[in-house]
């Protein structure tokens, strides 16, 4: 039915609806041209200022689930070159350890973000929680998942020398071997009392890095195109093309480049490259020294 106009004739209806059923192909594209249209004049109003497109904490688009040890600060950090990618400072485990406390507190913890701005968080001990994936997925099935993996063995070294580190137990914590393959059973009453194929397969470091068996809980939650594989090596040896494809992942227009990194002259860790030429590098409990570790 039409309107009325003011001289009082009524307006004729001119039908949008393109010839051909409801779901024929001409319909769907006109839909979907009307749906383009739609946007573009929402994005218009936007910024033209007349609905503000003003700041608010929102629950995350994409996790950096994990894994631990494989470059997830890097790769967070570096990501951070893109305007648009906004992350809280420190780890939110909040799907792991803080559950309980509630959602408004998860949303919190997030930055203040815009319409068209990309939220995302990193606690790598989700990668390995038995909880994580289901609990995002039922805040969130569209959640983007980036996973972080490099050499499992690299890993688990990394791994233990953080663990020695922590505790200050440099020289009085056994051998990375011995913990590995040996008798850890005094240090690790709980994990060394068995032994796979020859290796303390429950031994934390080596446990986290059996990636299929952590990757099967995360396929079974979300649709593999929801998953995005980060090489925690080619992060190292290639950073911006890894950034890149992060970015493309979540969406955005790349803008890291080469020129965005250096290296640090001491650690050989990428670093970010200022305007100014200067060098911002992780901190020292990035990038550390491994011990030796005797192949058998
Ligand atoms: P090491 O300190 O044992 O070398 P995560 O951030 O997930 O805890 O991973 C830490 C590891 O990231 C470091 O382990 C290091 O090997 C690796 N890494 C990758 N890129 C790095 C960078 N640009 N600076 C420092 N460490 C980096």
């Amino acid at each position: 039915m039409g309107g009325w106009q003011e001289d009082g004739t009524q307006l004729k209806t001119t039908s949008i609806r393109p010839p051909g059923p409801p779901d024929s192909a001409p319909f769907r594209r006109h839909r979907m041209k009307y749906r383009l249209l739609l946007i573009f004049h929402l994005i218009d109003i936007i910024s033209s200022g007349v609905i503000p497109n003003t700041t608010k904490k929102r629950f995350p688009d994409a996790i950096i689930v994990g894994v631990k040890k494989s470059g997830t600060r890097a790769l967070l950090e570096f990501l951070r070159i893109n305007p648009l990618i906004k992350a809280p400072g420190p780890e939110v485990h909040f799907f792991d350890k803080n559950f309980n406390k509630g959602l408004d507190w998860y949303r919190e913890q997030m930055p203040e973000t815009r319409i068209g701005e990309v939220t995302i968080e990193k606690s790598p001990a989700y990668f390995h929680s038995k909880m994580a994936p289901e609990r995002i997925k039922s805040l969130n099935p569209n959640t983007k998942i980036i996973i972080v993996v490099r050499d499992p063995v690299t890993r688990a070294i990394s791994d233990y020398t953080q663990s020695s580190s922590k505790k200050k137990r440099v020289g009085l914590m056994p051998s990375f071997e011995t913990m590995a393959v040996g008798d850890c059973a005094n240090w690790l009453r709980a994990n060394c009392t068995t032994k796979t194929r020859g290796v303390n397969a429950g031994w934390g470091a080596i446990r986290i890095g059996v990636y299929h068996k952590h990757m099967k809980r995360w396929l079974d939650h979300f649709p593999i195109e929801n998953i995005h594989i980060v090489d925690g090596e080619k992060l190292i040896s290639n950073p911006a093309n890894e950034i890149s494809a992060t970015e493309r992942f979540l969406g955005l227009k790349p803008v890291a480049k080469p020129e965005n990194f250096g290296v640090d002259p001491i650690k050989k860790f990428p670093c970010l490259k200022n305007d100014d030429g200067r060098l911002h590098c992780l901190g020292k409990t990035k990038g550390r020294h491994h011990p030796d570790v005797e192949p058998s």
